[in-house]
């Protein structure tokens, strides 16, 4: 374990400011206990920031990012301490944040303690600030005891619920704990440059110019990762469309896709348009149909295309229902990404692993394998289909796809040959499984299955 700031907390503000970024980080995480997405809860508390907290974005973020990535190990050092229960989400939430700045930020430990104990009172606590007071302090006194705990203990080393790691072991037995250590890290800031508009080369270009050093993904010709992450507002062209964020693994999805101009294509789970945009920067021709069941999220699509000066015919609707919005005209190609756990980004999301249960993976195949079959009518013959998804859990990936192939006789896995699948991927079933971590990329599922052609 060693402590992992690396912006924005070295210089503590003073006073207020500063125990008040700790009450917004612990309403975050405590919103997260009850229920909500890190990124939902986390827009609304920056929406409503004061001018003066709003400089504290950082470190707000890297306060309940951090908590929620280390939430099994520091919750059960909290609860350790206490000698009733707390039945209070955001004082279990700030009592966890103190414990994140004490055993992984660089925060002076006093200043860490004063300004936690101050955030009781802003979340309207002040019966809370003597014990928030003598757990930190504790903690502080046990620190050497308690980092030897944690070093002895897996469950805690790895911060994993008991499930999941129970399941990363069953299915891989050699790379489990290196899974568990990449959902652990922190992901990197990889862009994807809009070819149509500039080249990687020039883009990199500027950003040099710009002070922002990033290097190039092997074998993924449109990404660049940064060597230090920047806000976006810091990237040039970023208004004018010349990139967008994307983790490398996710841009295989258009480059494996290989959509040509003239092309009718699906992207039937598109929101927020990631991969249909990607569609489009490589091939403007496509005749794209960006498809997905939640209007709020396709009006993310509509910004990205209109950022990136893309067309593309954006539509709401269920892809398991295609009598309701399909025009009967057949798909040369169609992208299924689909709705999935997310197990495979759990570095990017650290909520995931507080949300998903097993049960969720159940009822997520049982979706997985319903889209694939109401889609699968839809694909012309010769057609391909891209099944994507971010987990790694094979019930989401190799088992749906192997079902299908099995009921669908006029259907056939494709082989996928890229270089950054044979460099980097397992081969799992019928497809790929890029692994968290493996060549710092995200964790992916691709697989591409064929179309019978009309035997004349
Ligand atoms: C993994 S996300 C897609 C990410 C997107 N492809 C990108 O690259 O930006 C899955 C999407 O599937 C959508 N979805 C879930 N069930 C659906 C359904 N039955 N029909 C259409 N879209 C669905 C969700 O609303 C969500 O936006």
């Amino acid at each position: 374990m060693r402590p992992e700031n690396r912006s924005g907390t070295s210089a503590i503000p003073g006073g207020r400011t500063a125990a008040a970024a700790r009450a917004a980080a612990a309403r975050a995480v405590g919103a997260v206990l009850r229920g909500r997405s890190l990124d939902a809860a986390l827009a609304e508390i920056f929406a409503a920031l004061s001018p003066a907290l709003a400089r504290e974005r950082a470190l707000i973020q890297e306060m309940a990012y951090g908590a929620l990535r280390w939430y099994f190990q520091l919750v059960p050092l909290v609860r350790g301490y206490l000698t009733k229960p707390l039945q209070d989400e955001d004082l279990e939430a700030l009592l966890v944040i103190g414990f994140y700045q004490l055993l992984y930020m660089r925060v002076a430990s006093h200043a860490a303690v004063q300004e936690t104990v101050e955030a009781a009172a802003v979340l309207n606590k002040v019966w809370a600030k003597g014990m928030t007071n003598a757990l930190l302090r504790r903690l502080l006194r046990e620190e050497t005891e308690i980092r030897a705990r944690i070093a002895a203990d897996e469950m805690l080393t790895l911060a994993h619920p008991a499930w999941l790691l129970a399941r990363l072991k069953e299915n891989y037995p050699d790379a489990w704990r290196a899974i568990a250590e990449a959902n652990n890290a922190r992901p990197p800031l990889t862009l994807r440059v809009h070819g149509g508009k500039i080249t990687c080369a020039a883009y990199r270009d500027k950003l040099t110019q710009a002070g922002i050093v990033a290097q190039p993904v092997p074998d993924v010709d449109s990404a660049l990762t940064l060597e230090t992450p920047v806000p976006v507002e810091m990237l040039p062209g970023f208004q004018a469309g010349e990139v967008s964020v994307q983790d490398a693994a996710a841009q295989l999805a258009a480059v494996l896709l290989d959509a040509r101009p003239g092309e009718r294509v699906l992207d039937a789970c598109a929101a927020p348009g990631g991969k249909a945009a990607h569609i489009l920067e490589r091939s403007p021709q496509v005749m794209l149909v960006a498809l997905d069941v939640d209007a709020l999220r396709l009006e993310r699509v509509r910004e990205n295309f209109a950022r990136l000066d893309l067309a593309g015919t954006i539509m709401q609707g269920d892809a398991a229902q295609p009598s309701a919005w399909w025009d009967g005209q057949p798909f040369d190609r169609i992208l299924l990404d689909a709705p999935c756990s997310a197990i495979g980004v759990l570095r990017r999301h650290p909520d995931i692993r507080l949300h998903r249960t097993p049960t969720d993976i159940a009822r997520l195949a049982a979706t997985q394998a319903q889209l694939l079959d109401a889609l699968w009518p839809l694909l012309a013959p010769g057609g391909k289909l891209l099944y994507v998804t971010c987990s790694i859990l094979p019930e989401e990936n190799a088992q749906p796809l192997a079902a299908f192939l099995a009921r669908h006789p006029d259907a056939r896995a494709n082989s996928l040959e890229h270089p950054a699948l044979t460099h980097t991927a397992l081969r799992a079933g019928a497809g790929f499984q890029i692994l968290p971590g493996s060549a710092n990329l995200d964790g992916f599922y691709y697989a591409q299955l064929v179309k019978s052609p009309v035997v004349p």
